[in-house]
């Protein structure tokens, strides 16, 4: 039965492509919310949303959601919650916590309300005095907003952006969730052209050649709820298998990427490897000003530098100026950058067909896309 509320949490901007997601991968009931996605699930799904979401921040559980403007609500509300469900008796438990536009604003005093009511709530169902917290980890979350807590559980661990395949990264890397998102939301296919010619250690290149092969985000991570008694360790071993069996190695999509900094092509390289596409995207030492787009509809997804370290902006503005000549170079590519410049436009030459606004690490960005042509029926089968 499909009675576990499960709440996928998302970077300002991106709820609608985690919602369409949740949608491809079969999840019901879905809603859309400011900052998150709520589904129904089963425990095979929290699996199968940690493994395959690949624009979710976390995946976590609902446990409940109540009013609460004293710290006696709080423990009450929090009290009245099932968390035998879940918490095993030797389970390691946190709690972390946030408040909005709430009266009980004080985030510590509400954490340790919360562990309370949580310990009172397991000493009763296992009749002990005393929990030596040896076991897997739970951490709780409690969230206060306009004084509604929704308490919930993390299944994720670490992040869902944290893919295992980048432990190096140069500076200002776009998170892995993001990359995909940008590549969610162009014209890309993997019958096109991909190229990012600022690429820095390889993000956006190797997120679309992981689409493109439908390698399953998570497959090289572990998660919190592995360790969890109710997630029946065989669930996760044919999930696992079936994302194994699911990869298309036949796949071999044309995909470039380049920089003009040697260490950060090294870097792109080495994660690529690690990733296990290397051998479908073809990375380059260029400065952008030699960069070329050949063939035809092909896209340029980019994630240049936004000038706002001192110094810098002199020289960025003529980055995007080159950027725009780039693109004028070839009028069948389709152009996509992600920048908090706010005189972009101006600097490129060209009007954006769509601009949508994103938080890339805090950063109030714009993503703007200028479509090229679609290609002819039938074109690159
Ligand atoms: C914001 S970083 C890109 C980060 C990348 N998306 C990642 O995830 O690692 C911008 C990149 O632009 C590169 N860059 C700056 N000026 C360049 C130029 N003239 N030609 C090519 N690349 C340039 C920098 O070396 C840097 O790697």
């Amino acid at each position: 039965m499909k009675n576990i509320r499960l709440i996928a949490t998302s970077t300002f901007g991106l709820e609608s492509c985690i919602k369409r997601e949740a949608q491809r991968l079969g999840f019901e009931n879905i809603k859309a919310y400011d900052g998150r996605i709520e589904f129904d699930g089963d425990e095979s799904d929290i699996v199968k949303a940690n493994l395959w979401m690949r624009f979710a921040s976390k995946i976590l559980i609902k446990i409940g959601e109540f009013k609460a403007v004293t710290f006696d609500s709080l423990f009450e509300g929090t009290k009245a919650l099932d968390w035998g469900e879940w918490i095993t008796v030797d389970g390691k438990f946190t709690v972390t916590g946030k408040s909005v536009k709430s009266a009980l604003f004080s985030v510590p005093d509400c954490q340790a309300i919360v562990k309370k009511a949580v310990v009172d709530k397991l000493k009763q169902k296992y009749k002990v005095d005393w929990f030596d917290e040896t076991g897997a980890e739970y951490t709780i979350q409690v969230a206060l907003l306009n004084d509604t807590a929704t308490l919930t559980i993390d299944t994720s661990g670490g992040s869902l952006h944290k893919r295992g395949y980048r432990e190096n990264a140069m500076d200002a890397p776009l998170k892995e969730t993001m990359a995909a998102a940008m590549i969610d939301l162009s014209y890309w296919r993997k019958n096109r052209i991909l190229y990012d010619p600022m690429c820095g250690s390889g993000t956006i290149p190797i997120e679309a050649a992981m689409i493109a092969r439908n390698i399953a985000p998570g497959l090289n991570r572990s998660f919190a709820c592995e360790e969890w008694e109710r997630i029946d360790k065989s669930i996760w071993k044919q999930a696992r298998v079936e994302a194994y069996k699911a990869i298309d190695y036949n796949v071999c999509p044309q995909i470039y990427g380049s920089d003009i900094d040697e260490e950060a092509i090294r870097v792109a390289k080495e994660n690529a490897e690690k990733a296990g596409v290397d051998d479908c995207i073809e990375f380059m030492v260029k400065p952008l000003q030699e960069a070329e787009l050949m063939g035809d509809y092909g896209c340029m997804v980019t994630n240049p530098p936004y000038g706002e370290r001192l110094g810098e902006l002199k020289k960025v503005e003529e980055l995007y100026r080159t950027l725009g000549k780039l693109m004028s170079t070839n009028p069948t590519w389709s152009s996509y950058v992600i920048t908090s410049m706010e005189y972009f436009e101006k600097l490129f030459g060209k009007k954006a067909d769509a601009k949508r606004k994103l938080f890339n690490a805090r950063i109030k960005t714009d993503y703007y896309q200028f479509y090229g042509p679609r290609p002819p029926k039938g074109w690159g089968e």
